[in-house]
């Protein structure tokens, strides 16, 4: 086992409007290459805890480390090997163009302006947006800003990759495209990557691991499938099951013997075969 790339014990955070978030019980370890859920209702914190991760916020009580350090007194250290995409992502872009803003990313990098414009196009392409570069980006739909703000995260090849609400205002097709980019930049390039998504269909696709918080802690940890499995207590935490799980629960209860799975077709094949279909 590696040590691992993030480590958060017992976290509290005071806002000065003396807003309390607590977020005890296991701790929320990652390891290079792994890929993190952090599922809760809004306002439980998952904002928070990636700001702790990116060494925006210090907490009060509780231990945060990122890469071996602590992200708030080495900011620089940690932020230069970490890609960020706030929740609301026009907050992060400053570049007076896409393409300016995306190199711009790439300051420390020390690299020349061949180099730098090559890099931005790779990485325009890989997100299939290469359109936009020369947009002004106040100009940039929803969807496009995070796209955009996900190549400025991306382009400089960082060791985790913390992503608040990712998927949000994406299309299904983006969705996708997006699920299967950051598994094979998690698989190729060993990214770590920590996301929170309110969209359960990509966190079933992605995840290796879900954390679930609720009510100041951090009460589950596992694979989706084990997660969603467990449906009443997922969905004490003001959470909803995604659909399938919800079917397959249904019918188990009625009588029927199928299992649970992420797989849609999967699921069909067990029904229609318990049914003598
Ligand atoms: N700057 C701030 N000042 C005061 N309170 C804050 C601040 N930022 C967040 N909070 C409060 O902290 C709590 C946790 O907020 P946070 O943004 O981490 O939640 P979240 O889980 O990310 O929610 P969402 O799903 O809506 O994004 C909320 O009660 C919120 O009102
Ligand atoms: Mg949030």
């Amino acid at each position: 086992m590696h040590e691992p790339l993030v480590d958060v014990k017992c976290l509290r955070h005071v806002y000065p409007d003396r807003t309390e978030v607590s977020l005890c019980g296991l701790e929320l370890e990652i390891q290079p290459g792994e890929i993190v859920a952090v599922l809760a209702a809004n306002g439980a914190g998952k904002t928070t805890l990636l700001q702790h991760i990116t060494g925006m916020l210090r907490p009060v009580d509780g231990s945060v480390r990122v890469f071996g350090l602590d992200p708030y007194e080495d900011f620089e250290r940690v932020r230069t090997r970490l890609g960020v995409v706030f929740q609301n992502p026009a907050e992060q872009i400053i570049g007076p163009t896409v393409e300016e803003d995306i190199a711009f990313g790439m300051g420390h990098l020390k690299l020349s302006s061949q180099e730098l414009e090559k890099k931005v196009e790779v990485i325009l392409q890989r997100l299939g947006i290469s359109h936009l570069k020369g947009k002004v980006p106040h100009y940039l739909s929803g969807g496009e800003v995070k796209k955009v703000a996900l190549a400025g995260a991306l382009v400089t090849g960082p060791e985790l990759l913390v992503l608040d609400e990712p998927f949000s205002q994406l299309d299904m097709g983006a969705v996708k495209a997006l699920v299967s980019l950051l598994r094979s930049i998690s698989r190729e390039d060993k990214t770590a990557i920590v996301f929170t998504s309110h969209q359960l269909d990509p966190v079933a696709l992605l995840a290796d691991t879900v954390y679930v918080l609720h009510a100041g802690q951090v009460v589950t940890q596992g694979k989706p499938i084990e997660v969603f499995q467990q449906r009443v207590a997922f969905e004490q935490t003001g959470l909803q099951a995604p659909d399938l799980f919800r079917l397959v629960d249904l019918l188990q209860q009625g009588g029927m013997k199928i299992h649970a799975d992420l797989d849609v077709e999967k699921v069909a094949s067990e029904i229609l075969a318990a049914a003598g279909l």
